[in-house]
């Protein structure tokens, strides 16, 4: 997902502008490039490909001067990720950074070309400069030109656009892609979200669809859909700024691993009342779920948030007796599905609450009556404004491409709401709901315990990195969390690996298991751990490499089966799955630091996927 920056300062803009999109390259990218405006309106460019480093180089060679510009990290949509096809893209006096994609950009390009536009690239943005710079021509203003344009855009956008000439205007607009206003003192910054603009000022404006603001060093204005004047409220965003920096670790992933036990603790507190030892679901009140009237629960989500929602079906079933779809969302959207509108429920997860698939099916569910929730990360983002209910995970902000806190943090609040649906349906007991609330509230301690297995898991890691092929295997409520862990090696390392249910085992993978090829074994000692056990003595009978990570009961139950133990402190099973998140992410992690690939921004990976 690209990022933006834009700043009306008061200082040289071009180093402001880099520190920002430093903060910004959690979001994936493939080429940057800046633009700034000098004190007499003169505009200039540098941009490169690859990392910032390179960005940093090319102005350094070729300072650019002003106090004012834009930024962009590009994740390649249309056109190569080269320096020509980095953003700002420019025509005539106007520059333009975006992120999303414009799905109408040829039919505008080829109009644009009859009137005499010459374009340099392949992208759809660079239609969006031409576009405006167009309307200048036919005597718009800058703010009438940006209105005007936009409002021909099919699709999904960010933008922010500076003007040569024009030292104290940055216009900023917003259709299906984040935008927020930083309000400084004197200086104004518009970025994709609270992290770009942290290091100018914790005020924040998120705008809303269809705004479109116009800043100056001293004030805002901001347009809404109908281009009527509209207020939009100012939020203190606290800690956005140190989430952005790695303190003594040395990746973000493993920052936000070793977070867990305070960002999952963060989340069951904000679920929970600890002296009642009852569930009470945040952001309730008028948009409460009557679970009484639920009859179908759809669970929709993508990647690992999807895996979340694989775990909670089970406690759904369990818990609530309710019965559960779940389904990836680009499969959902597309499929016309079957939904039971009469007390069907649409429960949609989103670390980012800006992935294009989820946020467009959460939308067909509106369309079809349901009602939505939604359990997100970000509770400005686009998924947590459309849906009725917002169920936050308190994870804080997640830097690293690939999720951990916020996914033990998804679990931690599924695992809640699988318990007050249970109890409003009462399909458990109140003494089964102590019982778990008790299980949730334990699970901080849990994980710090277990992450003191991080130096074994680290021993072991150097054989996973030699492999080129890894198998992950569950059962049960495991079996998603075996798919987690094949998910988190693959997108951190980049090595092939699996996941199945262990039941599976017979009916085809077996034929992989040779020396070459770890397995690894997520299996407590649970009501299906013998079944586990067998499948693991399969592997080691024909000379696989077993990794079995469990608890001591389990250890013991394995006996002289050749496998290498990872032992977990035992725990409720209700929480199992969520303690159990931990050693495969910490296995993953460490074995991409052996690999030596880019561990918080792995090649073509975006941390949120705002396009289809
Ligand atoms: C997680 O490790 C991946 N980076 C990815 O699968 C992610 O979970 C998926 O893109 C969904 O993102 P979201 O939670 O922001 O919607």
């Amino acid at each position: 997902m690209c990022g933006i920056i834009g700043i009306l300062g008061n200082e040289p803009a071009a180093p402001r502008l880099v520190d920002a999109l430093k903060r910004l390259e959690y979001r994936g990218y493939d080429s940057a490039g800046i633009a700034t405006i000098d004190a007499s309106g003169k505009m200039d460019r540098r941009r490169a490909p690859g990392k910032l480093n390179n960005l940093d180089e090319a102005i350094a060679a070729d300072p650019l001067a002003g106090n004012q510009g834009i930024g962009h990290t590009r994740w390649a949509t249309h056109g190569l990720p080269t320096v020509g096809n980095a953003h700002p893209h420019v025509s005539g006096p106007v520059a333009v950074v975006h992120n999303g994609i414009i799905e109408n950009f040829r039919e505008l390009r080829q109009e644009l070309e009859a009137e005499g536009h010459q374009f340099e690239t392949e992208t759809d943005t660079e239609t969006i400069a031409h576009l405006i710079a167009s309307n200048l021509k036919k005597g718009m203003g800058e703010v009438e030109a940006v209105k005007a344009g936009v409002a021909r855009l099919h699709g999904a956008f960010a933008l922010a656009l500076l003007f040569e000439g024009r030292s104290d205007l940055l216009v900023g607009a917003r259709k299906g892609s984040p935008l927020a206003i930083g309000v400084g003192e004197g200086e104004m910054f518009l970025g994709s979200d609270a992290l770009a603009v942290a290091p100018f000022t914790n005020r924040v404006i998120y705008l809303e669809e269809g705004d479109v603001c116009v800043l100056s060093h001293e004030s805002y204005e901001i347009f809404d859909r109908k281009d009527k004047p509209v207020e939009r409220a100012v939020s203190i965003v606290q800690g956005a700024g140190a989430a952005a920096e790695k303190g003594n670790y040395r990746h973000f992933m493993q920052k936000e691993i070793f977070e867990q036990p305070d960002s999952t603790g963060r989340t069951i507190g904000a679920y929970t009342n600890i002296l009642r030892q009852t569930v009470e679901l945040p952001g309730e009140g008028a948009d409460a779920i009557d679970w009484s009237e639920v009859k179908y629960l759809y669970m929709i989500a993508c990647g690992t948030a999807h895996f979340a929602t694989r775990v909670a079906e089970y406690w759904f079933e369990q818990c609530a007796g309710l019965p559960v779809k779940t389904d990836i969302a680009s499969e959902f959207r597309y499929r016309e599905p079957a939904l039971a509108k009469e007390g069907g429920l649409a429960l949609f997860v989103s670390q980012s609450g800006e992935t294009a698939d989820t946020l467009a099916a959460l939308r067909y569910c509106k369309e079809q009556g349901l009602k939505t929730a939604a359990v997100v990360n970000v509770p400005t983002s686009s998924i947590a404004r459309e849906a009725d209910l917002v169920l936050p995970t308190l994870a804080g902000p997640e830097i690293g491409v690939a999720s951990t806190k916020a996914f033990t943090a998804q679990l931690a609040a599924l695992a809640a709401v699988a318990i007050s649906a249970g109890r409003a349906r009462e399909q458990i007991s109140r003494d089964a709901e102590i019982r778990l609330v008790r299980a949730l509230t334990e699970l901080p301690r849990l994980m710090s315990t277990t992450l003191q297995l991080d130096e074994r898991i680290a021993e072991l890691s150097r054989d996973i990195a030699k492999a080129s092929d890894v198998i992950y295997l569950g059962r049960g409520v495991h079996y998603p969390i075996a798919l987690e862990g094949a998910l988190k090696l693959k997108e951190v390392s980049y090595i092939h690996a699996e996941g199945y249910a262990s039941g599976e085992l017979k009916h085809g993978p077996i034929a992989l298991i040779d020396e070459e090829t770890p397995v690894v074994f997520v299996a407590p000692f649970d009501g299906l751990f013998d079944k586990s056990l067998s499948n693991l003595q399969e592997v080691a009978a024909r000379r696989g490499e077993v990794v079995l990570i469990s608890d001591a009961a389990g250890v013991r139950a394995a006996g002289e089966t050749p496998a290498s133990r990872i032992e977990l402190p035992d725990c409720d099973p209700f929480i199992a799955p969520i303690l159990y998140s931990l050693p495969i992410q910490m296995l993953a992690y460490h074995v991409a630091v052996e690999k030596g690939t880019d561990v918080d921004q792995p090649r073509n990976l975006a941390k949120s996927v705002t396009v289809e």
